[in-house]
């Protein structure tokens, strides 16, 4: 099937070769092409370029849409999600307008282990169900590939209930989805005052089953004072490695421990959160493969800082940014507010949220060769804005979104 998008207003976004990533003052570098055409092959993209150089003058279209005062741009890519889960922890979040903190929570036995406990009972087709829903939502919202994290089941059924949920979400959806098995991500009650006896567990029963019935390409641990510590990182990473799992992991959310470094020893394809950053935690950063990735939407909705962007991409680095869509800290996966609140809180210009949220986002999925950008031969992940005056008002209307339609290999959502 061919489908030619023409008389687009701007193409966003436009690579002739595929970076990994884009890093320090080239993020404010945003490649568009005004007067544009793309025309897609089935689910490729084969090709794209101002108007006037469409050659094909002949080919039989099946598909031919008029974008005139609309911008096509490259689906989102939201490398950080915990969107597998169940119920919700709406009573969590009136606690803490109340004046709890996410911390008190937790230790009267709210925050995870609230969801884990829900999760360990709800049945395998009702959390697809639950999660099917969110998986349409954010696909509607503008996303073409999402990494989603297992850690509401600590126990090992429900870690490998919620993984197959994952991947059964793989096979039914079009949007592109990775898996994590994040095992170590709360100590769960049966081991209060064990830790050493948990992660024995995770290691040894869970992880080998994760990587026989090939569950998940990823490894995380939430690294943080009051969960695990950056020995218990490095235990769990070793162990990983040897499983050929490659880590993605949870580090200076509410406190910098040494998550950041331990992260890049290990070769992490990403370190997530990043709320709270040393100027060491930033250089250790550079000279690595290790893409930082910030949370934004856990920072509006828990009122903690901002992961410090500004000082990370002017350090000339690369970064991410992503959801963290999760019952807890983020019960949100609009990557559309997500860019807006980028720029607004994080200063970042919407060429580099752009870029945090396409191409870099596609690496810290290890799916840069297939996702990010429009370029020849990349899957037809795109987005049809509405008709809008320039790019810049796609973060600038925050709280809204500017999308028309959503295309996801090649078909219109
Ligand atoms: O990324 N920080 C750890 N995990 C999640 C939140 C977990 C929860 O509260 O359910 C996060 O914010
Ligand atoms: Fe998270």
């Amino acid at each position: 099937m061919i489908t030619l998008i023409n008389n687009i207003k701007e193409l966003i976004q436009v690579e002739d070769f595929p970076q990994k990533k884009v890093s320090g003052k080239k993020m404010k570098i945003l490649p568009t092409i005004k007067n544009a055409f793309l025309l897609i092959e089935n689910n490729i993209i084969k090709d794209f370029g101002n108007i006037n150089n469409f050659k094909d003058k002949n080919i039989v279209v099946d598909n031919l849409i008029d974008a005139s005062g609309k911008m096509v741009l490259p689906t989102w890519c939201d490398s950080h999600t915990h969107i597998v889960y169940a119920g919700n922890r709406e009573q969590e979040f009136i606690d803490r307008i109340k004046g709890l903190s996410y911390e008190e929570i937790a230790n009267n036995g709210g925050g995870i282990l609230n969801s884990a406990k829900k999760l360990q009972t709800i049945s395998e087709e009702n959390l697809y169900k639950q999660s099917a829903k969110r998986i349409e939502e954010i696909m509607q919202l503008g996303t073409g590939a999402v990494e989603i994290k297992s850690g509401y089941g600590l126990t090992k059924d429900a870690e490998l209930k919620m993984l197959r949920v994952i991947k059964k979400l793989n096979n039914n959806y079009p949007i592109t989805i990775k898996a994590t098995f994040l095992g170590a991500h709360a100590l769960p009650i049966e081991f209060k005052n064990n830790k050493s006896g948990y992660l024995d567990f995770v290691i040894n029963e869970i992880l080998p089953i994760v990587v026989k019935e090939d569950l998940a390409e990823f490894i995380d641990i939430f690294c943080e004072t009051g969960y695990f510590s950056v020995k218990d990182t490095e235990r769990l990473l070793k162990a990983g490695e040897k499983f050929g799992l490659i880590p993605k992991i949870h580090v200076n959310q509410f406190t910098a421990i040494g998550g950041v470094q331990i992260g890049v020893k290990y070769n992490a394809l990403s370190v997530d959160h990043l709320e709270e950053m040393r100027a060491k935690d930033i250089e250790v950063l550079k000279n690595s493969n290790t893409m930082p990735v910030a949370l934004p939407s856990c920072s509006y909705f828990l009122g903690i800082p901002y992961t410090p962007a500004r000082k990370i991409i002017d350090a000339g680095l690369p970064l991410a940014l992503a959801t963290d869509y999760n019952p807890g800290s983020t019960p949100s996966g609009n990557m559309n507010f997500v860019v807006s609140t980028a720029c607004i809180k994080m200063k970042l210009t919407p060429e580099e949220a752009i870029n945090a949220a396409t191409i870099n986002g596609a690496y810290a999925m290890g799916l840069e060769k297939t996702h990010g950008s429009i370029c020849r031969g990349k899957k037809a992940n795109f987005i049809l804005t509405k008709k809008i005056p320039s790019y810049g008002f796609i973060p600038y209307s925050f709280g809204n979104h500017q999308i028309d339609q959503v295309f996801i290999e090649g078909l219109k959502i």
